[in-house]
Order: structure tokens, then C-alpha cells, then sequence
């Protein structure tokens, strides 16, 4: 007949097959369905506890019971090392599957967009005008008759309306609404709403029927400036424009104006820039502000004088760039538009 095992080595077998049991634990999952067999009311660690009574000498059984108290301190510890682990495993997993990797794009290889020559140069004019004490103002493309040409002086029947070739949209009333032909209707806007005096530049989007060639777009862009101040003289206005040429050029290029016509300005001119080589080219017409168009900005031309000048963006950045062809801007080529950094 075999002697009964010890209730030490009984303890201690309990708690060796426990804690293989727990190693070969693999995810929170199983963690959570083991703990009951382990530690749990039927576990053979608590039948033990409950067969401890049945130990006859008191000495055993105090020893028995320190024993069953640090098997199960173990037991305790080892799952919820466990435990933790496998969380800790399965937040890591969760993480990497659910990171977003930003800079993916860098890593494919592709490169950095650059600015159009063309926005390129409306920030450069911006920064000038601004560095000369302009504020920028914006109007809308989309444009009613009124301010595109009566405000500015040009009633319906007058023959230099015939100076732009006009875009019209469908409208209730035909004829009413145009894609603005030039950024001067927001001269109007700005008189209307900003208090004199008035130090502005309005650059922006502009449409006429023109078709394309080396100088000329249908869709162009153009900067407007606007000043309005007590006793301003033709004098500002040429000062302000050489100063502009000198600022945006360079200081070896020089400006001139040349009599002109433009129904909203009175006298008017066309402004010229000498290139390097010495040769002209017109970038805008310019102009002491009409007294019908201070009076349809809402302005008392007895108080209040001023002048207004429009560039073509398009063909100042072709100037500075020395590109042929204007239309090049607008093909899209790539490898046109990388030569152009901002
Ligand atoms: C005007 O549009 C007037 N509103 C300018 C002005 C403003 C005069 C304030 C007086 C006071 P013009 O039609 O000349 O003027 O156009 C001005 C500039 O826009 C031209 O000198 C040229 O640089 C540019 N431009 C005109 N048409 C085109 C086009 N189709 N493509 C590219 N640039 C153009």
C-alpha cells in the first residue's frame, strides 16, 4: 500500500502544473477562461484549501496552510503577469493596425508642388503695394453691368464699352450680368464701403473674348490700385507707379506713361516699363480718377481727388521670367512650371 502524498508536495504539485498552465497562456481571451480552473471555487487549489481540515496534527496543518496561502500568492501573481502581458501585446497590435502612416506620400518619392508663376506674382505685387501702405481688397468675378461699366462711367450706349469684348452670363434680364472684364468694378466696391482716405490694390481674376496668343488669354489676371486722399495730383500717381517699377523690377528699370483713354479716368495714361535692354513694353493703363466715378462710389469729387491704375499680372510675370509666350503659363507642363521656384 503507498503512503498518502504529503499535503506540502500535493501544494506544490498544484502550484507547478498552475503556473505551466498560466506560460502557455496566449491572449487576454484564454487569461479570462483560465482563471476560473485555476483560482476559482472548483480549482484544486481551493480543494485543497478545503480538504485542510481533514489534517490531524495542528503543527501540519498551520504549516500546510502557509504553504496553500503563498501557492495561491503565486498563482495570483503569475496570472496577472499574464494578464497584463497579453494586454499590453494586443494594444501594441491594435495600435500598429490602426496607425495612419502621414508621411507616406513622402516616402513614394513624390516631390513638393511650387506656386504658379502667376500666384507667385500677385504675392510679390501684394507684398510691394503693402510695403508702400496699400490694403488688399477683394470683389466678385461674376459681375452686374453697373459696376463693370456704368458706375465706371460707360452708359449703356457708349461706344467704349466696345474697348472689352464682354463675357455675358445668362441672366432674367440679358445683358445684365458679365464675368468682369477688368478689376476696376471693385474700385467702385471699395469706395462704397471703406471711409477715404483710400490706399488700395484689388488683384483678381479677370474674362474678356480675346483669343489666346503670345500676349493675350481669355482668362487673365490683373492688379487694380486705387488711391483716394485730399489734393492728390497726377504727380502721386507717376511717383507711385516708378516707385512700384524700381520695388517689383529691380532698380534698373524705369517707368513712363503715355497719354491714353479710359472712360473712368480723366486725364488718363499708359504706363511702360524700359526693359534692361532698353526696349518698352505697356503692363497697364492708369489715370486721375473721374469725378462721375467718385460720385458713383459715393464720394464728393469737390472734397476728394485720386488715382487709379490696372496691370496685367500675366504679362508682368512673363516679363520677369523672360517667357516668349504667354500661353506657355497655361499648358501645365511640368517641366515648363519647375523652372520657377517661389
Ligand atoms: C483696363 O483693363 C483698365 N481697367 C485699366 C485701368 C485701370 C485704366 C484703372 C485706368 C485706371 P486694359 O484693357 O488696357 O485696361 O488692360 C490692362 C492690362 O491688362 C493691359 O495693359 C495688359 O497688361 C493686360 N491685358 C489686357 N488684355 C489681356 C489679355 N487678353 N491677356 C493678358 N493680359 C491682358
Amino acid at each position: 500500500m503507498t503512503s498518502p502524498v504529503p499535503f506540502v508536495e500535493q501544494i506544490a504539485a498544484v502550484v507547478d502544473a498552475s503556473l505551466k498552465t498560466i506560460a502557455a497562456l496566449t491572449s487576454s481571451e484564454e487569461v479570462a477562461q483560465a482563471t476560473p480552473g485555476l483560482v476559482g471555487k472548483k480549482s484544486a487549489l481551493s480543494q485543497l484549501k478545503s480538504s485542510m481540515g481533514s489534517i490531524a496534527d495542528s503543527e501540519e496543518r498551520k504549516s500546510a496552510g502557509q504553504a496553500l496561502h503563498a501557492a495561491q500568492t503565486s498563482v495570483d501573481a503569475a496570472l496577472a503577469a499574464k494578464k497584463s502581458e497579453c494586454e499590453a501585446t494586443e494594444m501594441a497590435a491594435q495600435l500598429l493596425r490602426e496607425q495612419i502612416d502621414i508621411t507616406e506620400h513622402l516616402v513614394a518619392g513624390t516631390t513638393r508642388g511650387r506656386l504658379h508663376l502667376v500666384t507667385q506674382a500677385t504675392q510679390r505685387l501684394e507684398d510691394v503695394f503693402i510695403g508702400l501702405g496699400f490694403q488688399v481688397a477683394e470683389g466678385p468675378e461674376v459681375e452686374s453691368d453697373f459696376y463693370n461699366f456704368e458706375a465706371l462711367n460707360m452708359p449703356k450706349s457708349h461706344p467704349a464699352r466696345s474697348m472689352w469684348d464682354t463675357l455675358f452670363v445668362e441672366s432674367e434680364e440679358p445683358g445684365s450680368v458679365v464675368l468682369r472684364t477688368h478689376t476696376s468694378p471693385v474700385q467702385i466696391r471699395v469706395m462704397q464701403n471703406w471711409p477715404p482716405p483710400i490706399y488700395a490694390i484689388m488683384p483678381g481674376r479677370v474674362f474678356r473674348r480675346d483669343t489666346p496668343d503670345a500676349t493675350h488669354m481669355p482668362v487673365f489676371h490683373q492688379i487694380e490700385g486705387l488711391v483716394i486722399d485730399r489734393n492728390i495730383t497726377f504727380k502721386d500717381l507717376a511717383g507711385t507707379i516708378e516707385a512700384f517699377t524700381k520695388a517689383f523690377f529691380g532698380d534698373d528699370f524705369t517707368s513712363r506713361l503715355r497719354p491714353s483713354y479710359f472712360p473712368f479716368t480723366e486725364p488718363s495714361a499708359e504706363f511702360d516699363i524700359r526693359r534692361a535692354n532698353g526696349s518698352w513694353i505697356e503692363l497697364g493703363g492708369c489715370g486721375m480718377v473721374h469725378p462721375d466715378v467718385l460720385r458713383a462710389g459715393g464720394l464728393d469729387p469737390e472734397e476728394w481727388s485720386g488715382f487709379a491704375f490696372g496691370f496685367g499680372i500675366d504679362r508682368m510675370a512673363k516679363e520677369r521670367h523672360n517667357v516668349e509666350d504667354i500661353r506657355e503659363m497655361y499648358t501645365n507642363d511640368l517641366r515648363f512650371l519647375r523652372q520657377f521656384s517661389s
